[in-house]
Formats: structure tokens, C-alpha cells, sequence
């Protein structure tokens, strides 16, 4: 009978023990804190560890597709009509990227240059760049046009004359592979000839001179000590984040540049991505909890005010207040001064005029919208789509024959989608560390449970000590032997 009762009782009182260490570890949240503790100290560069080398060469295959506007009606526009074109693409280059040149400083920073390089992949494309022509805004040209709109009357006469004898025109035909990676522009050409400090070279290409080179040097935050700062750009060639573009307050190069973020991510926070096509960063904000390839996730979006021209830090970008309307950025200072502006594809999100004013324009959430899917726990993206397109502000020039009628617009001429996603080796990977860092979360769980069997346990012990001692009442013999075993 004691026997039982002893056993009743220790079961009882470990049964409780379990339980209160289950409380203290599930209200002071221990593991999750613990499990933190471990990634924010990880979140490091280190040489030679995982994060390092996932840093160094991100191993999510990444795609970058064009889809080109072909102008269809270029008679009628420069008779004063509305413009209309036709979405083309895509166009898909598979995009390698390499950090190279890589120093550590003991001040908790490391320089590198990202080399990007691509390689055109015909299975995912709609044909032969090299024989798909396009026709679109002669850009060189509408460039110099916005730098002689300031000059005399005799300047301008004597530049429509030369145009005319270049046989320059507002709109152009040329092969996919000229527009993105460049040809001989005849009027740079010319230009180089005559004044070369003006005019460096006499190629010309939307992303000339970008394969297999470098935008210049980052200087990252290696985290140590910060984790919310692993893999922030501190520095963009040689200049601090906020007296980049010191004039212009709107570029600054807070944020990653892309490919990496720190753990532990929040959903009330602005993830910044820094931009140096467009010399800015901008950023994204969460919208909803996705699953890719069975990792859930947090996927983050372009908010509406990225190309808003009431946006406080979008405003200070348009000279004399006066901004474009909502939906594109000016960018040329960026661009050596071409007239071009950004913003989503087929203006999604932007002024319904901008949709309006160009017939083709078909803006939808599924295949315009930048995103990015991120595993919070980790920071580690597992599926991103950066979406942009580049327009022309055309305007007529007086003086010009070539401009004379044209009417003012943002006119698309591409849009770019740069995307990846997590492959499946990296993805069995991350789904097997999220798994251990759950177990660890587990274990108060783990106590409770052990806590309700043994709680079980004893009140089946304590239940059988009461149905022994009721049977003592019809065999007291029983009741002796129990106790001449305790002494
Ligand atoms: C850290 O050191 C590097 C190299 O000496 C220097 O360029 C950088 O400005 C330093 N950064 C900070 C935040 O002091
Ligand atoms: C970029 O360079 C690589 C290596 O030099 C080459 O294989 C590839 O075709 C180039 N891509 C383009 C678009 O020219
Ligand atoms: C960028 O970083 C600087 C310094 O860390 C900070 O003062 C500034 O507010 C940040 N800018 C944005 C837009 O977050
Ligand atoms: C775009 O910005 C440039 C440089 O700040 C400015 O000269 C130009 O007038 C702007 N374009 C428009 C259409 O506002």
C-alpha cells in the first residue's frame, strides 16, 4: 500500500516540477531567446563561414528578363497623335553575381565590388536577340535635344540640320542585343570625334558596359555587434550614405544591395534595398505570409509611395517642386542626363493618366509588382522579383523639324524583371536548420508533456493506493505484509 502511495507521491511531485519548469521556460519565452541570441550572433561576416560564402556567391540562381514596348504607330506620333505599343519579351538572361576584391576591417566593415556577368537563355525567351528589332525612342538623340533646348535659335537649326544629315530621327529600329549591350550611336560617334571630354564614347546601350563589370566599391556593415546592420551598404564608391548626391537628399544608400539581409526579421519593419541602377534605395514593406517550396515566409512588397511625388524623400527629387506626376521618378542626373524616368511596369500603381496617355498599358499586381519573399527567422530570401521600367520624357523642342508636333509623355521603353528563387539543394538545407532551431523552441513542450504523462501516472497510482486500502477493509492479512516490508 505505501508503496503505492510513495509512488503516487513522487510521481506527483516530479509531474510538478515538469510543469513549473514548463511555465518559467514558456513564459520567459527561454528558447526562442536563446535560439535568437545564437543567429544574432551569427549574423556576421566572418571569413570562411556559411554566411560568408552565401554572401560571397549567393547560391539562388537569379534571371533577368526584358520586355520591350515596340512603338507601332511612329508616323501618327509625330503628327501630335497618342502613342501605342506593343509588350515584347521576354528576353531572359541567367545573372551571375561574384563579390570580389573583398577586404575586412577591424571596424566591423568589409569592401568588395559585386561583379554581375549574363548569359542569354534562349529556353526561357521568345526569340533571337540578336534578330528581334525593336523600334523605340532614339534616346542619344532625345538626349542632346534636352540639352539644346537651353541654346539660341541659330544653335537649334543648325542641330536639326545636322540630325537631318545624320539621318537622325526621333524614333529608331534596332536589334534587342544593340538597345540592351550597345552599338555604334552615329550621332556619339560624331560627337566623340568632335568633342570627346563631352561625349566619352560612341556606344550606346540601356546596359552597355554592365556585363562582367562592377558598379563600383560597397563598404558593408559586417553586423558584429548589430545584427539588424549585417550586409547594410554603408559606403557606394567612396561615398557616405547621406552626402551621396549631397545636393539631393534623395538618394541615399541605406539598405542591402540585394542579395543579402539580417536575421530576425520584423514584420512592421522597411527592409531598404539599395538600388545602384537608380543611385538610391528604396524599400519594401510587409503585406502577407506566403509558403515557396514549403519554407513559410513573409513576403514584402513595394509600397505605392516608392514612385509617389508627395512622398516626402521623393519630393526633394523634382527641381523647383516640380514633380512629374505619381508613379515615375526622374532619374537623370543619374543617367548623364537623359531624360529618363522609372517606374513600375505598364505604370502600375502610378497616376491613371500615365496608364491613360500610352495605348498598350496593361498594369496588374501578378506581373508587375515587386516583392520579396523573405524566412524571417533566418533573413534569407527564397524568392524575389525586382520589377522596373524605364520611360523617356519626350517633349517637342521648337526649332527642331524633327519634335515639332510631338506631344509631352512618358513613354515606355522597357521594363526589366530581375528574379530568383531559392533553388532545391539550398532549400532542403534551410528547411532542415529551421527544423533543429523548432525542435529547440520545442522543448518546453517537451517538459509539459513529460509534466501531463507523469501526472497521469501518479493519479493511476493514487488510484490504486485507494483501491488497495478499500480492499484492506475485506483482507486486513493483505495490509500486514506491506508494512513489514517498510521496516
Ligand atoms: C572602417 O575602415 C575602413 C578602412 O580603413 C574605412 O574606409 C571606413 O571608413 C571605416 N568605417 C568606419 C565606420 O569607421
Ligand atoms: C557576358 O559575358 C560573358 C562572358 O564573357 C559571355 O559569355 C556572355 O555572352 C556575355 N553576355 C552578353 C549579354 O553579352
Ligand atoms: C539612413 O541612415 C542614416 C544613418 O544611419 C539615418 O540617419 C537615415 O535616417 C537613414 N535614412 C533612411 C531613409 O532611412
Ligand atoms: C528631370 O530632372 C532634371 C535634373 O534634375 C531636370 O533638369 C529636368 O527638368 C527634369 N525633368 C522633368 C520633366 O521634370
Amino acid at each position: 500500500m505505501t508503496r503505492f502511495r510513495n509512488k503516487a507521491a513522487l510521481t506527483g511531485v516530479v509531474a510538478v516540477g515538469c510543469l513549473v519548469i514548463f511555465l518559467v521556460l514558456f513564459s520567459q519565452d527561454v528558447f526562442r531567446k536563446v535560439v535568437e541570441n545564437r543567429i544574432k550572433e551569427h549574423a556576421e561576416l566572418k571569413l570562411n563561414s556559411d554566411m560568408y560564402n552565401n554572401w560571397k556567391d549567393p547560391p539562388v540562381p537569379a534571371y533577368l528578363q526584358f520586355y520591350f514596348f515596340n512603338v507601332e504607330n511612329k508616323q501618327e506620333i509625330l503628327q501630335g497623335a497618342k502613342a501605342i505599343v506593343k509588350q515584347l519579351g521576354p528576353y531572359t538572361y541567367k545573372e551571375f553575381r561574384h563579390r570580389a576584391n573583398v577586404s575586412l576591417f577591424n571596424n566591423s566593415t568589409i569592401s568588395a565590388t559585386t561583379q554581375r556577368s549574363f548569359v542569354f537563355e534562349p529556353t526561357m525567351s521568345v526569340g533571337d536577340p540578336r534578330e528581334d528589332i525593336i523600334t523605340t525612342i532614339n534616346i542619344p538623340f532625345i538626349t542632346l535635344l534636352q540639352m539644346l533646348r537651353r541654346s539660341g535659335i541659330t544653335q537649334k537649326i543648325f542641330a536639326s540640320a545636322l540630325f537631318t544629315l545624320k539621318k537622325n530621327e526621333l524614333f529608331q529600329s534596332q536589334s534587342v542585343e544593340e538597345w540592351l549591350w550597345g552599338y555604334e550611336h552615329p550621332l556619339l560617334k560624331l560627337g566623340h570625334k568632335l568633342l570627346p571630354s563631352v561625349f566619352p564614347g560612341s556606344q550606346f546601350g540601356l546596359f552597355y558596359g554592365m556585363n562582367g563589370t562592377n558598379d563600383g566599391e560597397y563598404l558593408f556593415n559586417t553586423g558584429k555587434g548589430d545584427y539588424m546592420k549585417f550586409t547594410e551598404v554603408m559606403m557606394w564608391n567612396g561615398q557616405e550614405s547621406l552626402n551621396l548626391w549631397a545636393s539631393n537628399a534623395c538618394n541615399m544608400i541605406n539598405g542591402t544591395d540585394g542579395a543579402s539581409f539580417h536575421p530576425l526579421i520584423e514584420r512592421d519593419e522597411k527592409l531598404y534595398i539599395f538600388a545602384s541602377d537608380i543611385c538610391r534605395s528604396f524599400y519594401l514593406m510587409f503585406e502577407k505570409e506566403v509558403e515557396v517550396e514549403g519554407i513559410g515566409a513573409y513576403r514584402f512588397i513595394l509600397p505605392k509611395e516608392a514612385f509617389a511625388s508627395d512622398h516626402p524623400s521623393n519630393k526633394e527629387c523634382c527641381p523647383g517642386g516640380n514633380c512629374p506626376l505619381s508613379g515615375v521618378l526622374n532619374i537623370s542626373t543619374c543617367r548623364q542626363g537623359a531624360p529618363i524616368f522609372i517606374s513600375s511596369p505598364h505604370f502600375y500603381n502610378g497616376d491613371q493618366r500615365l496608364v491613360s496617355d500610352i495605348g498598350g498599358m496593361e498594369p496588374n499586381t501578378e506581373a508587375h509588382q515587386t516583392f520579396l519573399d523573405i524566412e524571417p527567422m533566418t533573413g534569407i530570401p527564397v524568392r524575389a522579383a525586382k520589377r522596373m521600367q524605364i520611360n523617356i520624357h519626350v517633349e517637342s523642342v521648337k526649332g527642331v523639324v524633327q519634335t515639332s508636333q510631338v506631344r509631352t509623355m512618358i513613354l515606355p521603353v522597357l521594363f526589366l524583371n530581375e528574379q530568383a528563387l531559392i533553388d532545391d539543394k539550398s532549400a532542403v538545407k534551410l528547411k532542415s536548420a529551421l527544423y533543429k532551431i523548432r525542435v529547440v523552441t520545442y522543448i518546453p513542450y517537451i517538459f509539459l508533456s513529460i509534466g501531463i504523462l507523469l501526472c497521469l501516472a501518479a493519479l493511476s497510482l493514487a488510484f490504486a493506493a485507494w483501491r488497495h486500502k478499500d480492499n484492506k477493509d475485506f483482507t486486513p492479512v493483505m495490509l500486514k505484509l506491506p508494512d513489514v516490508e517498510v521496516h
